[in-house]
């Protein structure tokens, strides 16, 4: 048995030579003091317990392999503890894993008292003072937009904020929002003489959700809009720029000046508030638990930090706000088989690391097959080309040159037309007339997006496509344009032609691009349970919840959606977390 060997003592010695080595364990043992924490400063290491990229075998045959390698069998055990009134490694329950109840990295417990109610103390279940780490009023889980609002409202109520992203960049889909944020009566509509109607908004919301909204979720997003505005204005942000959105009858889209992109622009006023109200903001820190205590309320997170190692923080209150799950193949694969394959168009970091906690936690997950895919992603590329480009009057054609659909169709309906095209994939054809009338087209020819010539049929062979039937749909759709009827497909609205030169070509693909799906809140934010009760201490805001946007979301919502449920969140979280002791 190690315990006995002086191999380990003479390791030991070693160790604590090497002044910078035993600051390094001293450091690691801080940071987690379970039975991990106490293998740590005996010269353990994580990989002498897991194997490599600490994949945890559900058997947990492997981290049990490790045990019994250093310590023995549960029958070499059980003649250590022999003489214990009651051997807890021999029983009727046989040659069970070590780990069933010496924990890593939480609380041990003898699983026999599941039933029985002996008194058998097991090595770190007591020290309760050095169970965590760090502390906090409020640990908010996730750096997008809506972990950074409800991280800087806790912030402003008093609390004492924790932030922490898995990636080593914050931020999230939040920073690649490009639209705006829709508001319903803003002093800034005001000031521009634009009139909007709150009720509009609400009915417009739930009408885009295909009527499977929450609705007190949505009046509360749509209520607290117009305040969210002026907030964001507050802490520093432009709002100044007013445009109108798909699907609704009012412009409402709200976004910096000279129509900037939103996302980039919000995320870093945040960062800037956040440095000045002192939150604590951690990146390469992956949260992987939300610990409850005995009564379900939440009293920490367990964090698995790229470069610290595992570790424990304590909180009073717990804010998720890890984003959706569009960048996942296997929870795509999971809630909608039918989207496996295709591309999404989210940062690598949004594979749905807030579900799998959150169900630990015991939330209710809504809505979790409602998956939105936008039809035209440029190419192989993670860039959305914007509906403005097939709005202002460019076709989409197959690969043999032929248009398939009336491109002004919902989402859902374009991209289930290109699915069934030849290599899943579409071109968007146009001439002069389109890239004159959008200014992001020139950023597209600048990403090496876009193909382009000064006739039709070098065009064609450029992206392989029969250069006479091209030439021919064209031909018809002009006609169309003529005509104001289009009788293949019935588009609407055909604003321009398509016959000045130069000719353009773009290669789509629909990506996926937002998951409605996610944990069921309640308009304070409170995260629900499977019994319909709240789980006391926890939050949740922004794309990992569910309900909001119901079956469809409508662009412009989502940045909403994070800034109210963000405030809210936050708010919230604080005061609770001041009432509890
Ligand atoms: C290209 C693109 C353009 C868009 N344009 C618009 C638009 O114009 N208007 C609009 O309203 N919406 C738009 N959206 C949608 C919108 O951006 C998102 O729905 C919204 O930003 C989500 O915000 P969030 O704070 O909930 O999540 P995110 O901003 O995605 O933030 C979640 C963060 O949590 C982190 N995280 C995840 N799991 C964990 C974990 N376990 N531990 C620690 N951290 C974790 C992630 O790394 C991420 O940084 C767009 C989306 C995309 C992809
Ligand atoms: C690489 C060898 C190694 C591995 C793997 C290992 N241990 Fe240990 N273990 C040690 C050493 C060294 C000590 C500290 C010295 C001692 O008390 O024997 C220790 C101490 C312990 C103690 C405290 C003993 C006491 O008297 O305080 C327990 C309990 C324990 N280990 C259980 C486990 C379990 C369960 C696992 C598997 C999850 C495990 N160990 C994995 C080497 C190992
Ligand atoms: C059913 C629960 C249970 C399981 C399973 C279990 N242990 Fe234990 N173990 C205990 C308890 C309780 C103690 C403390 C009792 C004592 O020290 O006499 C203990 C003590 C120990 C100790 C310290 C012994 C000493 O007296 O110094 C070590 C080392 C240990 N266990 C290793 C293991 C290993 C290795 C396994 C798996 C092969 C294992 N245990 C499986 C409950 C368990
Ligand atoms: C003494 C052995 C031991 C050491 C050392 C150890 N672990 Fe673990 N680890 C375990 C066991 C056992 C589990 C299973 C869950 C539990 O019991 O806490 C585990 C679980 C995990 C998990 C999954 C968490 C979960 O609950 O799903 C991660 C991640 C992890 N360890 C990372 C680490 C890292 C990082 C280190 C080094 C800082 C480390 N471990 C050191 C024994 C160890
Ligand atoms: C799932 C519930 C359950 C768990 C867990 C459990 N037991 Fe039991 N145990 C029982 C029941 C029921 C009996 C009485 C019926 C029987 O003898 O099988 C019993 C009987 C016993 C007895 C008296 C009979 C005998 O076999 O000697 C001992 C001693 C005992 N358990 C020890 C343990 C120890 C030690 C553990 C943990 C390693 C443990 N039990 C875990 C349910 C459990």
């Amino acid at each position: 048995m190690i315990r006995n060997s002086s191999m380990w003592r003479l390791l030991l010695l070693i160790i604590a030579i090497a002044g910078i080595a035993a600051f390094a364990f001293a450091a690691q043992v801080e940071k987690d003091t379970y039975m991990a924490g106490f293998h740590q400063a005996n010269g353990v290491s994580c990989v002498d317990c897991h194997e490599k990229n600490f994949v945890m075998d559900d058997s947990e045959t492997v981290v049990n392999k490790k045990c019994v390698e250093c310590h023995g069998s549960m029958s070499d055990m059980a003649k250590v503890t022999a003489k214990d009134e009651l051997n807890p490694h021999k029983s009727h329950l046989g040659e069970i894993n070590c780990s069933t109840c010496h924990k890593g990295h939480e609380q041990s417990k003898a699983y026999c008292n599941n039933c029985h109610t002996f008194k058998m103390d097991i090595k770190f279940d007591s020290d309760k003072k050095a169970e965590f780490a760090d502390s906090a009023d409020v640990v908010v889980v996730g750096a997008g937009g809506a972990g950074y609002v409800a991280a800087i409202s806790a912030a402003d109520a008093g609390a004492k904020v924790i932030l922490l992203d898995r990636m080593p960049i914050t931020g999230g889909n939040s920073s690649l929002a490009a639209g705006g944020i829709n508001a319903a009566e803003t002093s800034v509509q005001k000031k521009q003489g634009i009139k909007d109607d709150k009720e509009a908004m609400v009915e417009e919301t739930i009408k885009g959700g295909r009527y499977l909204n929450d609705v007190q979720l949505v009046k509360t997003m749509v209520y607290n809009s117009a305040a969210a505005i002026d907030w964001l204005i507050s802490i520093g942000a432009d709002m100044s720029d007013i445009v109108r959105s798909g699907g609704v009858d009012y412009d409402r889209t709200h976004r910096p000046v000279g129509g900037g992109a939103v996302g980039t622009h919000l995320i870093s006023v945040y960062k800037a508030n956040a440095i000045k109200k002192g939150i604590d903001v951690r990146v390469n820190s992956d949260v992987v638990k939300i610990i409850k205590n005995d009564k379900g309320a939440v009293v920490g997170v367990q964090v698995k930090g790229k470069h610290s190692g595992l570790y424990t923080i304590k909180a009073k209150a717990v804010v998720v706000a890890a984003g959706g799950f569009a960048a996942s193949d296997e929870l795509v694969a999971k809630y909608k088989p039918q989207f496996k394959n295709t591309p999404s168009s989210n940062q690598p970091g949004a594979t749905g690391g807030g579900i799998k906690i959150l169900e630990d936690a015991g939330a209710e997950m809504i809505d979790m097959g409602f998956i939105q895919i936008h039809p035209t992603m440029g190419g192989d590329t993670k860039v959305l080309i914007s509906e403005t480009v097939r709005g202002s009057g460019a076709i989409l054609v197959n690969q043999e040159g032929k248009r398939f659909v009336n491109e002004l169709t919902t989402r859902d309906k374009a991209t289930a037309a290109i699915l069934k095209q030849t290599g899943a994939k579409a071109y968007l054809i146009f001439g002069e007339e389109v890239r004159k009338a959008n200014k992001q087209v020139n950023g597209y020819i600048h990403l090496n997006l876009v193909e382009s010539a000064s006739n039709l049929k070098d065009l064609a062979k450029k992206i392989d496509v029969p250069a006479d039937v091209m030439a021919d749909t064209v031909a018809k759709y002009n006609s169309y344009y003529t005509k104001k009827a289009d009788p293949e497909f019935s588009r609407q609205d055909m604003p321009r032609p398509i016959k000045e030169a130069q000719y353009y070509a773009i290669m789509v693909k629909p990506g996926r691009h937002h998951t409605m799906g996610g944990a069921r809140i309640n308009t304070n934010s409170q995260v629900i349970n499977l019994t319909a009760d709240v789980i006391p201490g926890l939050f949740a805001a922004g794309e990992v919840t569910g309900g909001v946007q119901g079956g469809n979301r409508l662009g412009g919502n989502a940045i909403t959606d994070t800034v109210v449920f963000g405030r809210i969140a936050g708010a919230n979280a604080a005061s609770y977390a001041a009432s509890v002791k």
